[in-house]
């Protein structure tokens, strides 16, 4: 079999891809919480000087999709155009997303060759016609098995309800096509023992493979009772299942059958991104399709738990969504980039809430890292007018910082870079702030600058230049996480003149101690987490 995305080598790209969302309507915090964390990710691995791919989309078609365009009286595409142009695209500027491409499922890129790669399941005998009769969750876009279902109460009292839209699903008799899924258990099951990192975490592993155990049972791909979608090459009655067509952007955005050479430099991808609610279909249906056609399988499959509000799943039906920028505009963009991952263990789900943001961006970017970039361009500026000074008198206390960065570097580059654990990469990094700031209050280079001996101005010539080369560590670190701030640090400590571009900066020798030259211009550049206003009302 050709090699899995976890097993690429040479000049191909570390693929990484987010869902593609639906443009039922505007992008809300669980949307940007997960393509954050991918352009943090492949931001790192850039970082590291390698070659990326960072895939993001809007998923088009389907039932949901045209119901809310009819009910906004326009076609399903002036919908899709309209959201896709005045709200996910600009968030993601918005947000800083450094994606390498953007695709739409309703692009002839993808449609054509999603006709193709049916086709081609269809002459190769894996799918056949068949009726189907089940309950399906238009929300969900999935037929749902009677054992999934939960019981409404209250105003849905005596029907049945999807456990994550708790709506009522709709009952579907349809002649349609099926994809031969079930004969694909036992291989899945096969790849799963192989790749015990395929499915993190590892919960969701597990529910993955009692699920496939169970037996599974063919997939419809085709709907017939709509027209919004990819007709069906051989049947235009019918319309391409929308998760089949989904998932396949994974392949047609990089080149599937129209540009081999991209195709083969891309493809698998390395991490699929996802969030829980869409496990089985990324980690079941999406590699049943690749085996059935050939292809090779994907790297990992990463599920990222459910922000939370109320105890409920963030969700634009569920009204708690909120809008990333009712955030951005009171905390900033970098502020906002960091918390979610600092604050929630990726794959748990956790509850944002205003105070704890409130807390932590007052505590631990403005006081802790914040105070610190500015204490230090201050006393540079003060003591030594603004030009760094060499660090003649480095002792144990110096040599401490050092390791200290460099333990931070080898964390971090282990947690982010390769576990996805973000919050333990990025809380590596601040562990690190705290040291520093601790040795400033240890060194107190304020009453040491009173000491006008040659002594003693090389001890404060040597705290500071410690300080600020520790700075220039943890700009390189923090720059995935928080690109505007990092650059800001970056030019108040003359790195961008002295050593060139900070995204050309490796992470994995950001430890390498020494890169800040003496004679560095230090300025005091602007506030780096300015004090919060009052909650707005
Ligand atoms: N269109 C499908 C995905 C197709 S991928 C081939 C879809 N779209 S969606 O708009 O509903 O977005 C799903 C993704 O958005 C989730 O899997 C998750 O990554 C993210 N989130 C949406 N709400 C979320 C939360 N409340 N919390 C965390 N992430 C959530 O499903």
């Amino acid at each position: 079999m050709a090699a899995t995305g976890s097993e690429k080598q040479g000049a191909t790209a570390y693929y990484v891809s987010t869902p593609i969302y639906y443009v039922n309507d505007a992008p809300h915090l669980g949307h940007a919480y997960t393509t954050v964390a991918g352009d943090v990710l492949t931001r790192w691995h850039r970082q590291r000087g390698e070659k990326v791919w960072y895939l993001t989309g809007t998923d088009e078609h389907g039932q949901k999709i045209m119901r809310t365009a009819e009910a906004n009286n326009v076609t399903p595409q002036a919908w899709c155009d309209k959201l896709v142009e005045e709200a996910w695209k600009p968030l993601w500027e918005h947000l800083n997303i450094a994606n390498d491409d953007f695709i739409r499922t309703t692009e002839k890129r993808h449609t054509d060759r999603v006709q193709e790669f049916v086709q081609d399941l269809y002459d190769k005998g894996e799918i056949y016609k068949g009726g189907y009769e089940g309950p399906y969750c238009v929300g969900c876009e999935e037929y749902k098995l009677p054992g999934d279902l939960i019981d409404g109460e209250g105003e849905f009292a005596g029907q049945k309800l999807c456990p994550i839209h708790k709506k009522p699903v709709e009952l579907l008799k349809e002649e349609n096509y099926f994809f031969k899924l079930s004969e694909y258990g036992p291989k899945l099951l096969e790849f799963y023992a192989a790749n015990p990192g395929f499915i993190q975490p590892e919960s969701a592993r597990n529910e993955v493979v009692n699920f496939v155990e169970q037996g599974l049972q063919d997939l419809s791909i085709s709907r017939s009772t709509f027209d919004w979608g990819v007709p069906v090459p051989w049947d235009d009655k019918h319309v391409i299942y929308v998760w089949v067509d989904a998932l396949l952007n994974y392949a047609t955005a990089v080149g599937y059958g129209a540009n081999q050479e991209k195709f083969e430099g891309t493809f698998p991808a390395n991490v699929h991104l996802i969030g829980k609610d869409i496990l089985r279909f990324h980690s079941v249906i999406w590699p049943a399709m690749l085996m059935a056609q050939g292809l090779p399988l994907p790297g990992k499959v990463v599920a990222n738990g459910w922000l939370m509000v109320g105890g409920e799943k963030m969700s634009k039906s569920n009204l708690t969504g909120i809008k990333p920028q009712d955030l951005t505009s009171h905390f900033g963009v970098d502020a906002y980039r960091w918390y979610f991952l600092r604050a929630i263990a990726y794959g748990s789900d956790g509850s944002f809430s205003w105070e704890d943001f409130s807390a932590r961006y007052t505590s631990e970017l403005a006081n802790d890292y914040g105070n610190l970039a500015s204490r230090v361009a201050a006393m540079v500026g003060k003591y030594f007018g603004g030009a760094l000074p060499e660090a003649t008198a480095a002792g144990d206390a110096e040599r401490a910082v050092q390791e200290g960065l460099a333990k931070a570097v080898a964390t971090a580059d282990r947690k982010i870079g390769e576990e996805l654990d973000f919050q333990s990469g990025i809380l590596a990094v601040f562990e690190f702030v705290k040291q520093v700031n601790g040795y400033i209050t240890e060194q107190e280079p304020w009453k040491v600058a009173k000491d006008t001996s040659p002594e003693g101005q090389a001890r404060l010539a040597t705290v500071l230049y410690t300080a600020a080369e520790s700075l220039r560590g943890v700009a390189v670190l923090l720059n995935p996480v928080m690109p505007e701030t990092s650059q800001k640090l970056w030019e108040s400590l003359g790195a961008e003149e002295s050593l060139g571009a900070l995204a050309d900066q490796k992470v994995q020798n950001a430890g390498v101690w020494g890169g800040l030259p003496a004679g560095a211009t230090v300025t005091k550049g602007a506030v780096l987490f300015p004090r919060l206003e009052e909650k707005p009302a």
